[in-house]
């Protein structure tokens, strides 16, 4: 029992987050970052974006949203969906071998990202068929770009990434995927994507998750940070962390009801947040 005065960090929410570092240093950082064997390195940028080393070297972005675009579209104008966190990598900065987008919406598959990032034609770009429009529009080669599916397995050595099920959650875009990625040594992660709640998720289970990130903001038909706990029950991870929740102002949800829930839900499962600019090891 917690018996001091101090409220925990993530009650009060959101806060501003200090810039540590440059766009061009935080890159060179997880460039130079060495990962210890049988682990994997993983950085969050807010909102589904996040970055992964595996022990080889090879980095992996997910829905790297790094513009304001959501906020006025290519007006360039603020409004209520500007984003409230720092742009932590600037695009012209980012360098990773494999990109995932995991569907169409721009705060995943961000035409502003992918037109702004240099490395297109180096950087193998894994996504469904909505994004793969996108990216294409974007100026990314056709040879660069793999098409997904659920349960379609993308592999060379150290590597596995497989298509999940997600539960579209909203009408003009149904190609909404999750992804379980397998590194060296077997240890599996799984990031949701956005998803509404379905019990499909459950397949999840199968691919034996040691951790996994997920939705928990519950604007627009996401899940809610209860029914993120419902799902996490149901796959059994190891460490749970919440994700999707601090980048626009009308669609935040404090992670603190996500870890309430998760004690209620799945007591045996590890609740982490990942602080911004930290590398965390799985
Ligand atoms: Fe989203």
């Amino acid at each position: 029992m917690n018996t001091s005065n101090q409220i925990p960090d993530d009650i009060i929410f959101p806060k501003p987050v200090p810039v540590k570092l440059t766009s061009a240093e935080f890159i060179r950082a997880i460039r130079a970052f060495s990962v210890p064997s049988s682990l994997t390195a993983m950085w969050h940028l807010g909102q589904n974006s996040w970055v992964l080393k595996t022990e080889e070297g090879r980095v992996i972005a997910i829905d790297p949203y790094l513009t304001d675009f959501c906020a006025g579209g290519r007006t360039g104008v603020r409004n209520d969906k500007s984003r409230i966190l720092p742009v932590f990598i600037e695009p012209e900065d980012f360098d990773v071998d494999i990109m995932i987008l995991t569907h169409g919406h721009a705060d995943h598959t961000d035409p502003w990202t992918i037109e702004r990032y240099p490395r297109k034609a180096n950087t193998l770009f894994l996504a469904p068929w909505q994004s793969t429009l996108v990216l294409k529009d974007a100026g990314v080669p056709a040879n660069r770009i793999e098409l997904m599916h659920p349960l379609q397995t993308w592999k060379e050595e150290g590597l596995e990434i497989t298509g999940c099920f997600a539960e579209p959650t909203s009408n003009e875009e149904l190609n909404h995927m999750g992804f379980a990625f397998r590194f060296s040594g077997g240890r599996v992660y799984y990031n949701s994507g956005d998803t509404a709640k379905s019990e499909l998720l459950s397949h999840v289970r199968d691919f034996g998750v040691h951790w996994m990130s997920i939705c928990i903001n519950g604007g627009y038909h996401n899940l809610s940070h209860w029914e993120a706990a419902e799902i996490t029950a149901l796959i059994q991870p190891k460490i749970a962390i919440p994700a999707h929740y601090d980048m626009m102002p009308h669609n935040v949800q404090s992670p603190h009801m996500f870890k309430k829930s998760l004690s209620l839900l799945a007591p045996q499962v590890e609740y982490r947040k990942l602080d911004y600019y930290e590398a965390a090891l799985f």
